[in-house]
């Protein structure tokens, strides 16, 4: 009995040694992606996208929030426009806002409800972007449901138009222009995804619209490997709460906060990160949200975006 009490203390100096090495591997590991966080989110010059990839730059879903913010950004930097969206009316008035203050930015409108049968806006698109540099994409146009509702609630309608919307419309734009960027070796296209289908394992009561969005993720990170090659720089960008039209519906986010920036705040810190990486948070507040949600349990995460999701039944 003493012997094995004996050996038992021979042991405790490697075991000690051992566990201390573990420790310090691990805070190294840690400290490393920390400072890589830091740097790229804070110090990294953003590319020049004008001379990296193209001057013009085409934006679906431009007439409100996020992708209308994506423009004045773009066209700040001295891109010409291609702006497409459903509504006539509001692209000329976004094009009108954007020249006021750009006067040298060219612009073309083009009307595509991607709800609709997209084959004449499709071909709209071939036609405008032909002879053109079209340096940026922009895949933003995304719909949610009005509402939380259980999946066997969702109107055929409704949940038929959102994968038209989210998956039709982002595939059928990228599969339009990227044979110019494969000729030209060069482009940047930046897909909507979002942190529902990402940063938390679940989405419920909004159960469609995550998948669409893990779609895009995969799809951004395939086109990724494959046209990398090509000097094609595909990336998806996986917001969390941004303040516009479709969260001010969804989540009663009326007011721009730390963790729910306007669109522009947004769309600055977005237009920083294109080309660096196939998937980026770009705005850092919601770098730590994910960084934290990722240190709980999935469990717990799930419970309470479920109790999320029943509290907006109540409230809308
Ligand atoms: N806001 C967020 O917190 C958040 C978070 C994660 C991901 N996202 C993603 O970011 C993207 C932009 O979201 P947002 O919040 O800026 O949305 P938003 O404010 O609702 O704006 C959506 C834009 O898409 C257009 N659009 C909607 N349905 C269309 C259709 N059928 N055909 C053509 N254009 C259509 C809208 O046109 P109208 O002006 O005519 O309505 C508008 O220009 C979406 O893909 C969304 O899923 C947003």
């Amino acid at each position: 009995m003493f012997s094995t009490a004996m050996d038992h203390l021979k042991c405790q100096p490697f075991l000690i040694l051992f566990v201390s090495f573990i420790g310090f591997i691990s805070f190294f590991k840690n400290s490393i992606v920390f400072l890589r966080w830091i740097f790229n989110t804070f110090f990294r010059t953003p590319k020049n996208l004008i001379q990296s990839y193209g001057s013009w730059a085409l934006i679906t879903g431009s007439t409100d929030g996020v992708g209308k913010a994506f423009a004045f950004q773009l066209a700040q930097k001295g891109h010409n426009l291609i702006l497409v969206a459903r509504n006539f009316n509001k692209l000329q008035q976004v094009s009108y806002e954007i020249q006021v203050q750009n006067p040298n930015t060219k612009i073309k409108i083009i009307v595509v409800d991607f709800s609709g049968d997209v084959t004449k806006g499709i071909q709209e698109i071939g036609k405008a972007i032909k002879g053109l540099d079209i340096g940026v994409l922009i895949n933003n146009v995304g719909v949610t449901y009005r509402r939380a509702m259980f999946f066997h609630e969702v109107d055929e309608n409704i949940w038929k138009n959102l994968v038209k919307v989210n998956l039709e419309g982002t595939t059928l734009v990228t599969m339009a222009v990227l044979p110019g960027m494969i000729r030209r070796r060069k482009g940047a296209i930046v897909n909507m995804g979002s942190g529902a289908s990402i940063v938390v394992p679940s989405h419920p009561l909004y159960t469609i619209y995550a998948a669409t969005k893990a779609y895009i993720d995969q799809l951004s990170r395939c086109l990724y490997v494959e046209y990398k090659h090509h000097g094609i720089d595909v990336q998806c960008q996986v917001p969390l709460y941004v303040k516009t039209k479709m969260t001010s519906r969804v989540a009663s986010i009326e007011k721009s906060s730390l963790f729910s920036p306007s669109a522009e705040e947004y769309a600055k810190a977005a237009v920083a990160q294109i080309g660096y990486g196939w998937r980026s948070m770009p705005y850092w507040p919601h770098s730590l949200q994910w960084w934290f949600a990722s240190s709980l349990p999935e469990s717990l995460l799930d419970a309470w975006r479920l109790s999320i999701g029943l509290n907006r039944r109540i409230q809308t």
